[in-house]
């Protein structure tokens, strides 16, 4: 723990929990569904790809404007709306646009949430969604990030593969087609992912892709619904592509919780990233209390790590914290919820 730059509500939450309820935590077989990779760099790993940009020529960012940016996020950047969230990311992008430094930037989240002496998870899937650079073309990257996820067994690691919103039909395809071939030749794609900023483009562009992505067995989860400004036919149209899972939910209207309910579609859950997207006022109303009373799948996921200073030891320590720090669930249930993300794995869904 004392390894992350961990901090705000997931943080309190979890200070405030006895050791052994701490040690309770840590012991419950988890599963991290919704982590997106260049969210969730290890800020230890982004100075020292920050420290080797500068020192290179050519630079796109000030050194000055860079070492700015890394220490926004470990003073923690100000999120007024969701918007301000995705613009977070370009200078993590520059550092991350050759195959050497995305390998490492992939191998350090893999270690973060996976090994050492308080391994995050037990289990993760991590998505990415491939940029094209002047270092590497996108099945370049996808490949690199392969060959890092594949280093651990497949019941410990697999790969989403992103469909960037803003990005357009050209490059979902390229992104598609790439994904469909990797998986051919058996590497451990195990599904595509929509997400990007939640105001951009016309879901109908995706119907065809997502069909595709189903047809080859490869699953689907979707961030739906993350805005009030989402509206309910967006909403009722990506239901009808038939995701396995689903990132967020937050604002789905009745008839749309009705499709999910009668589906028994899971739901990522990313408590902090709610509340620091402003997304979600508190833990309170939090959409997560309308599916725990209706025992009704969740996953506990972090989303971005990075921005959002937490780790799931932390989320998890959201739960069970006694309220207003947390949802004052009991051991029981927190257990329960943590065997729900287990059973939410792209693998078993889609064996089902
Ligand atoms: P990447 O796909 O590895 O580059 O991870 C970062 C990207 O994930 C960001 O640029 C966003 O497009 C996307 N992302 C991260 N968190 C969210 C979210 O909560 N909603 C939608 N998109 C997100
Ligand atoms: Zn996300």
């Amino acid at each position: 723990m004392t390894i992350d730059n961990i901090h705000g509500p997931a943080k309190a939450a979890l200070d405030s929990l006895a050791k052994g309820q701490v040690a309770f935590l840590q012991s419950l077989p988890k599963a991290e569904l919704h982590a997106h990779l260049n969210g969730s760099i290890p800020i230890s790993t982004l100075e020292e790809l920050a420290r080797e940009y500068i020192a290179s020529s050519g630079s796109k960012f000030s050194s000055g404007d860079m070492l700015e940016t890394i220490e926004n996020f470990k003073a923690g950047v100000k999120l007024e709306k969701i918007a301000d969230f995705f613009s977070l990311f370009p200078v993590i992008y520059t550092l991350t646009s050759n195959p050497d430094a995305l390998r490492r930037a992939t191998r350090a989240v893999l270690n973060r949430f996976l090994d050492g002496d308080e391994p995050q998870c037990t289990y993760l899937e991590l998505r990415t969604g491939p940029r094209k650079t002047d270092k590497m073309s996108r099945e370049e990257y996808i490949r690199a990030v392969l060959d890092e996820v594949e280093r651990y067994d497949e019941d410990r690691a697999g790969l989403i593969i992103t469909l960037d919103r803003p990005t357009g039909p050209d490059n979902w395809k390229e992104i598609l087609d790439i994904a469909l071939k990797l998986k051919r030749e058996g590497r451990r794609v195990l599904g595509v992912d929509l997400a990007g900023d939640p105001l951009k483009a016309d879901v109908e562009d995706f119907r065809a892709f997502f069909a595709q992505a189903k047809e080859a067995s490869l699953g689907v989860t979707l961030h739906i619904a993350e805005t009030p400004d989402n509206s309910s036919e967006e909403t009722l149209k990506l239901l009808s592509y038939q995701p396995d899972r689903l990132g967020h939910a937050t604002f789905l209207d009745e008839k749309a919780i009705k499709i999910v309910t009668e589906e028994n579609t899971p739901i990522e859950i990313c408590l902090s990233s709610n509340l620091l997207c402003k997304t979600a006022t508190d833990l309170e109303t939090h959409h997560i209390r309308q599916y725990l009373r209706c025992d009704h799948p969740v996953a506990i996921c972090t989303d971005d790590t990075l921005p959002f200073r937490t780790n799931l030891l932390a989320e998890y320590a959201l739960l069970l914290a006694a309220p207003p720090l947390g949802l004052g669930l009991s051991e029981d249930e927190v257990r329960k919820v943590a065997e729900m993300s287990m059973n939410s794995r792209l693998k078993v869904l889609l064996k089902q």
